[in-house]
């Protein structure tokens, strides 16, 4: 059997719908059980669902409408929250309407009644040309991948691991890596690493001018892992120039420069977040083993999926996995409902490496969270691993 048979189940498209019209409940009962569609949900008014709409994942947007003109409010609104392709669902006599919409920034018009297997097709092809818009999969370019380190509190190790995940990548990965500090008030990530950057995301964002690749490079410093990193603005009042929109471009243009964007936060699900989530690959939540923070992972869960983030990108890290604090990491999982993918050793050398400025992953690989956190590494990797787990299935026949 070849390995390279190519695979046959399709990816299910992640639809949105807001708005209403005659026959829009039925659809969105007949999408419900269609095999190539998730429904992420429905909202009448697409300002009620603004965080959804920002941090869904969303593929396409199906927008209701019972006005015979343009619905450019509501077009507005759902553009506010996400670049997602829009298709305008609408009943009757709607022919100015069509015209209107295909000069805005609408994919498709479909009046309803249709047959389902006509509006799926209507969203695969959205779907697929809202991806070659963004620079997805289908694009020539490059497309890194964006890993977020979150916790809902702080003091937890979120910066030992995004520092540390960052150099690993860079030193042991041989991976282009941004480190972005969006603990836009209070973030250490450059202090961590020993740097006293000159620039900061402050200064790109306040720079004038359209952001590309080639700007991202000018405001970036260099670490001696090999990472770059762009830091917190030096000043906690500067963090809220630092806006969604601002952000939202500047993940965009950072994926096509880097492998790998490692994103360290604050605890807070404030709007650069959102939009951080939006653009996330995979979510690393890290949790402790103390009850208070395992409140509010259980929280964090929960905010997630109110956001409708999918669940299959989360990936819950146990730091301090070995103290003994009288609970063990099986009765995380049972309060979580939620498997730990990642543990992280407690480890002495980690503050010591943090006072020094310089990554224990750098400064110790042998010690006992450097494994580690090479190991999490390569399970990052997704493409590592398929090569890795190939690599054994041939050398097995
Ligand atoms: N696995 C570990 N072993 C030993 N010490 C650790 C470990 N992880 C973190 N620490 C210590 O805990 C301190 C807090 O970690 P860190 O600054 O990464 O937390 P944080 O979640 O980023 O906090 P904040 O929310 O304040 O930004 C660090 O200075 C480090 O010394
Ligand atoms: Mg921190």
């Amino acid at each position: 059997m070849s390995l390279e048979t190519p695979v046959t189940t399709r990816e299910k498209v992640r639809v949105f719908v807001t708005g209403s019209c005659d026959g829009l409940a039925e659809l969105r009962e007949a999408l419900g059980r269609h095999s190539e569609v998730e429904m992420v949900g429905w909202s009448e008014g697409a300002r009620e669902s603004a965080a959804t709409l920002t941090g869904g994942h969303l593929q396409v947007v199906l927008h209701g409408t019972r006005s015979s003109g343009l619905p450019e409010d509501d077009l507005a609104a759902i553009r506010e929250h996400t670049q997602a392709p829009v298709i305008l669902l609408a009943s009757g006599e709607a022919s100015a309407l069509l015209e209107q919409a295909l000069e805005a920034d609408v994919s498709d018009v479909l009046l309803l009644p249709q047959m389902t297997e006509n509006v799926v097709f209507a969203i695969r092809k959205a779907s697929h040309a809202g991806r070659r818009a963004a620079g997805g999969p289908s694009h020539a370019g490059r497309r890194g991948r964006v890993v977020t380190v979150f916790s809902p509190k702080g003091g937890t190790g979120k910066t030992v691991t995004a520092t540390n995940l960052a150099s690993t990548f860079a030193k042991y990965e041989g991976k282009n890596t941004l480190l972005l500090d969006l603990d836009l008030q209070f973030g250490d990530a450059a202090i961590m690493l020993g740097l006293e950057p000159e620039k900061t995301i402050y200064d790109l964002v306040v720079a004038p001018g359209e952001l590309d690749s080639e700007k991202l490079a000018g405001y970036t410093t260099r670490h001696a892992s090999g990472l770059d990193i762009l830091p917190a603005p030096l000043r906690p009042e500067d963090a809220e120039l630092v806006t969604e929109a601002k952000l939202a471009r500047l993940l965009e243009v950072a994926r096509e420069s880097y492998d790998v964007i490692v994103v360290d936060t604050s605890p807070f699900f404030h709007g650069p977040m959102l939009a951080t989530l939006d653009r996330t690959d995979e979510l690393l939540l890290v949790c402790g083993l103390d009850v208070p923070t395992l409140k509010n992972v259980r929280l964090s869960l929960q905010t997630l999926e109110l956001l409708a983030f999918p669940q299959n990108r989360i990936r819950v890290v146990l730091n301090r996995a070995n103290s003994k604090v009288g609970m063990k990491p099986g009765e995380v999982e049972g309060a979580l409902e939620v498997k730990v993918r990642f543990e992280l050793p407690s480890d002495g050398k980690v503050p010591l490496a943090v006072n020094r400025g310089t990554p224990i992953v750098l400064a110790d690989d042998k010690a006992d969270f450097s494994r580690a956190m090479r190991e999490m590494a390569k399970g990052l990797s997704p493409v590592e691993a398929v090569k890795v787990q190939k690599r054994r299935i041939f050398s097995r026949a």
